[in-house]
């Protein structure tokens, strides 16, 4: 499947259309689905997609008409989206929701005294943004929490699961496709340094998705020396080099597809979240040794209301027509 189409650039130089849409408007228009742009006039991203007496105007090419306040305000607030899951027999990993660490210090000792390790994120971030893996003590999660204090909504502690970054995505309430998210890294050729390694892998990414990137920052560095490394260093040919501690797609993380190796039972889970949060497009992240294990062996992280779904359509081993599957179920 061919990579996403550069992004149109307005007058001032913004970017119009968010990859998503632009791929979707492509599909579209290959399928003769009429498509009108809004974004100039609204001056949002918007597209109205119309095929006989169907339309749908979907926002980024990742919001679409079936998301509900509801289904929106529950997955912005992954603590509270969590909650429903464990309800309804998911297995998630275990939280404290917290304002300020003072508010909620006995909370937040009992949890690093039960897991040992914890994770503190922005209860409403996103593309991995605010988030610190490896927190073992009070004084580390609390001088993490002052990086990411000013985010109003609130922060998560949560127990640091194991496994595999897995994102699967729904379109109809339905599993249509599974890739494992592998962190952003590069292997060594004998001759190019760590920094000219990632700045091709950085072209790559881009090309894939103008709006990903892979930037070598403190993160990388910090990982970097972990591995007695630094980014003018020349690793050996062959010498894999890690660069992002965590998976996301937007930093620089490779997709590579696990669909056809799900475990039986993750097409059924993946509908219980539809009916409980009420969704019908959406992702979730989920932590697992294997994609090949029961759900139950892994955690469910989070559930993306808008996700972005781009990543399936050039993960490695397997490609999806997911814009044709969204028109198809907009439209009919
Ligand atoms: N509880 C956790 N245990 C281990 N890793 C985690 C945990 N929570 C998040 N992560 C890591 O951070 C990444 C981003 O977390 P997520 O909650 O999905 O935030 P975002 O909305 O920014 O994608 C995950 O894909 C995973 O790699
Ligand atoms: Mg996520």
């Amino acid at each position: 499947m061919s990579p996403a189409p550069a992004p149109d650039v307005d007058a001032g130089g913004r970017q119009r259309l968010d990859p998503n849409q632009q791929a979707l408007v492509a599909r579209a228009r290959a399928l003769g689905i009429e498509t009108v742009d809004l974004s100039g006039d609204w001056g949002c991203d918007a597209v109205r997609y119309r095929k006989g007496d169907r339309e749908a105007l979907v926002f980024m090419g990742q919001q679409f008409p079936s998301l509900t306040a509801h289904g929106a305000t529950l997955c912005d607030h992954k603590h509270a989206c969590k909650a429903l899951l464990a309800d309804a027999g998911l297995r998630v990993p275990e939280g404290v929701f917290f304002f300020s660490p003072d508010g909620a210090r006995a909370a937040l000792q009992a949890l690093l005294d039960r897991h040992g390790r914890v994770v503190v994120k922005p209860v409403d971030g996103m593309h991995g943004d605010g988030i610190r893996t490896g927190i073992v003590d009070m004084d580390a999660l609390v001088a993490h929490w002052r990086t990411i204090r000013s985010c109003r909504a609130g922060f998560l502690a949560e127990q640091q699961v194991e496994g595999d970054d897995l994102r699967i995505q729904a379109i109809g309430g339905r599993l249509v496709a599974a890739c494992r998210r592998e962190p952003a890294s590069v292997v060594g050729d004998g001759r190019q340094t760590i920094a000219a390694l990632s700045a091709a892998r950085d072209a790559v990414c881009r090309a894939q998705n103008p709006l990903n990137r892979l930037i070598l920052d403190d993160d990388s560095r910090a990982l970097l020396a972990d591995q007695g490394l630094h980014p003018d260093d020349v690793p050996a040919a062959g010498r894999a080099v890690r660069l992002k501690s965590l998976t996301n797609i937007s930093m620089g993380g490779r997709p590579v597809d696990v669909t056809d190796r799900l475990h039986a039972a993750w097409p059924s889970v993946v509908e219980t979240i539809a009916r409980v949060l009420g969704l019908s497009i959406f992702s979730v992240d989920v932590l697992t040794a294997d994609p090949g294990l029961p759900p139950d062996a892994g955690h469910v992280i989070e559930v993306n209301a808008r996700p972005e779904w781009l990543h399936h359509t050039f993960s490695e081993g397997r490609q999806h027509d997911i814009a044709g599957m969204i028109l198809a179920e907009l439209l009919g």
